[in-house]
């Protein structure tokens, strides 16, 4: 049983899915974070993967870039394949000045440009979080870690080369804290698919000062935001078993 965008039978994901943007780096994932792991999809070159983490099957699957390209992905995942909790690892960039490179972002709220939400929502796109008790695992987790997890708002885009240069300020005083194109969706559809969600962000680049991460440092803070999503699924593996 494919769908048109996943060549996968039922059953070969995991419940708990990990879902960078970067096709490639799902591979990575894979190859270096998980056990067994074995390609379950690749239609497009959209990489699939499932495999265990401290022996709990544990899947990753890329989404493109932008809410359409990862919508087709969720909902075909949630609808189709059983997934029950997807956590998004990605990179965004940095509107407020005083949050640094490398930081981890759990973002517990999300306002968008995208019109998709409204359309899957008619009555409730105001409402974009992600699951609560997901969150609350998240800073649990983090704590128990030592990690200094940052929590907000965050600001999903349709538009990378963005227009206004006004919006890096405007948002920085709203209290917005960083910007990606994924995640506005990812709430609305576990909303309306009935699914588990939490965004999940490395900050990558300062847009006020224009300071990205190197190279090195993209990769190792990218392999502690992996780490620490994997322990995320493991702690909600025991909720939503
Ligand atoms: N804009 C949109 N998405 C992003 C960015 C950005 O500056 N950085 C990482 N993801």
């Amino acid at each position: 049983m494919a769908t048109p965008h996943i060549d996968a039978e039922p059953g070969d994901f995991a419940p708990s899915v990990l879902m960078p943007g970067d096709p490639l780096r799902a591979t990575y994932i894979a190859e270096r974070h998980l056990e067994q792991a074995h390609l379950v999809t690749n239609v497009r070159n959209a990489n699939g993967y499932t495999g265990t983490y401290k022996g709990l099957p544990v899947s990753v699957m890329a989404s493109g870039m932008g809410i359409p390209s990862a919508a087709i992905y969720i909902t075909e995942l949630y609808r189709f394949y059983g997934v029950k909790t997807i956590v998004r690892v990605g990179t965004a960039g940095v509107f407020d000045p005083s949050l640094e490179l490398r930081r981890v972002v759990a973002a517990t709220e999300c306002i968008t440009n995208s019109a998709m939400p409204a359309q899957i929502f008619p009555t409730e796109a105001s409402s974009l979080t992600p699951t609560p008790e997901l969150a609350d695992i998240a800073s649990r987790v983090a704590s128990s870690r030592g990690m200094d997890l940052a929590t907000g708002k965050i600001f999903t885009t349709d538009i990378f080369y963005e227009p206004d240069p006004e919006l890096t300020a405007r948002m920085a005083s709203d209290g917005v804290l960083c910007v990606e194109m994924e995640t506005a969706g990812l709430y609305a559809l576990a909303a309306a698919e009935g699914g588990r969600a939490l965004s999940l962000l490395t900050m990558s680049d300062h847009l006020s000062t224009g300071e990205s991460l190197s190279t090195v440092d993209r990769q190792t803070s990218l392999d502690e935001m992996i780490e620490f999503a994997l322990e995320v699924v493991v702690a909600d593996s025991e909720v939503i078993e």
